[in-house]
């Protein structure tokens, strides 16, 4: 029994360790396989949660450690075209812009901002900037790298196969066109991307409670060029009701767009 309270304090104290540092949220059914995933680390490092925690708290960790722990803290799921309808209404918004500036914030391994990537080469657009931000090291990695396994809806002319074409990378141009950084976006750093025409993100939102969602929009709307569109996934939005922007229909997501 006594035990059972210690791993619940334990357990506690990790969650409240990820929020006062790093903003990070972890929703109740969650927690139990974050801190599997926490002890199997522990172990690969040949510590305890409760000695890995110690020296969490004596702010002995690396930074790489860190980023491991944010990592296993958060949900990456992911893939190309997830939501086929936001991907055409980030194209069309993006029409309006000579040279539209896109972010994407919480991209994961970079699925999404490559997925829109592909469909303004396939629509013809000429000239564009997309950027993708998560807080994880890791996927940032795995964006930057932009090696992926094998999808339909991504054209071998844009990516092409690898030895044994179960593998695809994406073309140096539009690698060019599309850029990576590691951020949170609870944190007070700025994102090294100005003035963005779009910003984009989905199912991050969702794992935040209201006020934090609110807080996130907030600082979304001020970095926001003026005349540009911010878009979450359905119903992300928290019933928030920004000042500035306005809301505009859409079946396909949650759109509002910043009066210029
Ligand atoms: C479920 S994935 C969604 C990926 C992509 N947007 C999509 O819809 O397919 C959520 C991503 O948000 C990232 N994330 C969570 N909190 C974040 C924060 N505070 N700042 C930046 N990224 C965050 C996670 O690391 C994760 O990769």
């Amino acid at each position: 029994m006594a035990e059972a309270i210690a791993a619940l304090d334990e357990y506690e104290a990790w969650i409240d360790l990820l929020f006062t540092r790093f903003k990070i949220e972890v929703a109740q059914d969650r927690q139990p396989a974050l801190f599997r995933a926490l002890q199997n680390y522990a172990g690969s490092l040949e510590e305890t949660l409760a000695s890995l925690f110690l020296r969490a708290q004596r702010r002995q960790l690396t930074q790489d450690c860190w980023a491991q722990i944010i990592h296993l803290a958060t949900n990456h799921e992911t893939r190309f075209y997830r939501n086929p309808a936001v991907v055409e209404l980030v194209a069309k918004c993006a029409s309006e812009f000579p040279r539209p500036r896109i972010l994407s914030v919480g991209c994961s391994t970079g699925e999404e901002p490559y997925s829109i990537g592909v469909e303004l080469s396939l629509q013809g657009f000429a000239n564009f900037q997309i950027h993708g931000t998560d807080v994880s090291a890791p996927c940032i990695e795995t964006a930057q790298a932009g090696v992926y396994r094998v999808n339909d809806a991504i054209p071998e002319k844009l990516a092409p196969r690898l030895n044994d074409r179960r593998l695809m990378s994406f073309t140096g141009w539009l690698k060019n066109f599309v850029t990576f950084e590691q951020h949170n976006i609870l944190a007070e750093r700025p994102i090294d991307f100005a003035a963005p025409n779009i910003i984009l993100t989905q199912n991050m939102l969702i794992y935040y409670r209201r006020e934090t969602r609110i807080r996130i929009l907030e600082s979304l709307s001020c970095l926001l060029a003026e005349g540009g569109f911010l878009i979450t996934a359905a119903a992300e939005e928290a019933h928030w009701k920004p000042q500035g922007l306005d809301r505009l229909h859409s079946h396909a997501a949650t759109v509002f767009r910043k009066t210029p």
